[in-house]
């Protein structure tokens, strides 16, 4: 009998809940979203730099990176998902078309303090909701094989240095250490749109 009664009250109140358009409607959902397809670019950029690393040298890699990634990208989002973009930024960078706006360079650098506090830099996540869409980041430590482009400039090899100094003269993302803050990728979902 009670039981009965009751069950209305969680019903009633889960319907209102998507009536109402409340500011945090589908934020928990589009937080796992991002979360998964973080996951999914992250893997597949370095699936693919892990055999090009092996097949066809670092300075073959460095394709990888620059024509390929937007390319990754675009594939895991797999065009269901409109208006969500991915892509990659740093507060240092090589191209300086990944250079932050505004709010990633607060992202980065919430990141940065997270770290230095204690939390696992690949684990490392911030997001903020601003005008009708959620803006997740996520850190992307340096690894070891990153450190062949990424690393001391000493121990990056000749061939790719000449190929890097070619593409990016304005190239500001070398001397990192392993496990070191190198950038995170950046997701931003619409919300409400439905
Ligand atoms: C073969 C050389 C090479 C290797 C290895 C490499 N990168 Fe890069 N990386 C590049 C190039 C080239 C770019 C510039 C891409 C572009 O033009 O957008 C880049 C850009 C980036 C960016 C975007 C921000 C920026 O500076 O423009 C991040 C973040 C990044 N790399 C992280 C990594 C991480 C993490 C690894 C290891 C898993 C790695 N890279 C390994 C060559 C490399």
């Amino acid at each position: 009998m009670t039981a009965r009664r009751y069950l209305g009250v969680p019903l009633l109140l889960a319907g209102l809940a998507g009536v109402g358009c409340k500011k945090d409607d589908g934020v928990a959902e589009a937080m796992n979203g991002a979360r998964l397809l973080t996951e999914a670019y992250r893997d597949a950029l370095q699936g693919k730099l892990t055999s090009a690393l092996n097949d066809e040298g670092p300075a073959a890699a460095i394709r990888v990176c620059n024509v390929e990634a937007p390319a990754i990208g675009a594939k895991v989002l797999g065009g269901q998902r409109e208006g969500w973009m991915i892509q990659r930024t740093a507060l240092r960078v090589r191209n300086p078309a990944n250079a932050p706006n505004e709010w990633q360079r607060r992202g980065l650098e919430a990141l940065q303090e997270r770290i230095e506090r204690g939390t696992a830099p690949a684990a490392a996540e911030w997001h903020e909701v601003e005008e009708g869409a959620l803006r997740y980041m996520r850190a992307i430590p340096l690894g070891g094989m990153c450190t062949l482009c990424h690393g001391d400039p000493e121990s990056i090899p000749q061939e790719v240095k000449d190929e890097l100094a070619r593409l990016y003269p304005e190239d500001r993302a070398v001397g990192f250490s392993e496990g070191e803050l190198r950038g995170a990728f950046v997701v931003t979902v619409p919300l409400g749109t439905r």
